[in-house]
């Protein structure tokens, strides 16, 4: 358990990653960045979350040098998106992410969905590219077991991280489960639930007591349960709030009241469907 946000994690293939991690979805304009990014690394965020599909590498890449922040103190994730998966196609656009962000090594890749199609030669492909050194670590997002299960049978190296929607209505306790027996260290994505788990009443009780707010209830009980956030906020004063969760423990009796809240309720697109689609449908 972290004992604050700088503490890190190690991961199955040696390298180390922060368990709190600032997510950049929906971010898009250099100074809304330029100020997140400022107020993030002021509180301790180390881990910075982005991805091809949000179209925003470059205004990510900038704020870290606009900020004067060194490349070696942080920890940047991006994502392969659904269109460039495939071999070559993956190995190009890790190219095109280490020149958007200005940079001449990635933490952390992920296979954004898995597709069909194309499931074995861009594992490949992010393999050979972490041979290569230009990728530390590589993982895979909305990804469930049967796609692991399936991936093991060609990879020479598994995944070290599955990035999943997962919030108190949607906690998928069994995936967490076998991503841990499996060596996988589960990142949740949507960590908040993207607004209705915010005003739930049974979560409000409990940051009373403690005098937190839901959202630090809801990341805390996260990093008890062994399970990496990376929330995202475009206001500064919330990013240094979901930062603000090192100094207070939930009990067993308060984590089984929000784990009793699953619904088994997504907000995003179910990976089976984008796995037949090869495309997310929202
Ligand atoms: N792998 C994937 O397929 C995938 C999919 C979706 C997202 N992601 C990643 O996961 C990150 C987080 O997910 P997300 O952005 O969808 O959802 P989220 O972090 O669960 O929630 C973000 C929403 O909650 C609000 N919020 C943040 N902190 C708050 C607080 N303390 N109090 C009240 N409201 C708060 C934000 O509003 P304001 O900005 O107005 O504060 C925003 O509307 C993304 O940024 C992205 O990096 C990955």
């Amino acid at each position: 358990m972290p004992n604050s946000i700088m503490d890190t994690f190690k991961l199955s293939d040696g390298n180390e990653i922060p368990m709190e991690g600032f997510g950049t979805y929906k971010i898009n304009e250099q100074s809304e960045m330029d100020a997140a990014i400022k107020m993030a690394y002021e509180v301790g965020y180390r881990l910075f979350d982005t991805a091809q599909f949000y179209g925003n590498e470059a205004v990510l890449g900038q704020a870290i040098k606009n900020n004067g922040i060194a490349r070696g103190d942080i920890f940047i994730t991006t994502k392969i998106p659904e269109p460039k998966q495939g071999y070559d196609s993956t190995l190009k656009a890790v190219d095109e992410s280490l020149q958007r962000l200005q940079t001449d090594y990635l933490d952390l890749v992920l296979v954004h969905w898995p597709i069909h199609s194309e499931f074995f030669n861009t594992w490949r492909a992010l393999e050979d590219a972490k041979a290569a050194g230009k990728i530390k670590s590589i993982g895979v997002s909305n990804y469930h077991r049967t796609h692991l299960e399936f991936l093991k049978t060609q990879a020479r190296e598994m995944p070290v991280v599955n990035q999943i929607e997962d919030h108190p209505y949607l906690s998928q306790p069994t995936m967490v489960d076998f991503n841990k027996q499996a060596g996988i260290l589960t990142q949740a994505w949507s960590p908040l639930g993207r607004g209705a788990v915010l005003k739930d009443p049974v979560i409000a009780k409990i940051g009373a007591a403690h005098n937190k707010s839901v959202a630090q209830v809801i990341l805390r009980w996260h990093l008890q349960r062994g399970v990496s956030i990376i929330p995202k906020s475009g206001k500064p004063e919330r990013v240094k709030q979901n930062a603000d969760i090192y100094d207070f423990t939930l009990s067993d009796e308060e984590m089984n009241m929000i784990n009793d809240l699953n619904k088994n309720q997504r907000t995003g697109d179910d990976p089976e469907l984008v796995y037949e689609l090869e495309h997310q449908y929202h």
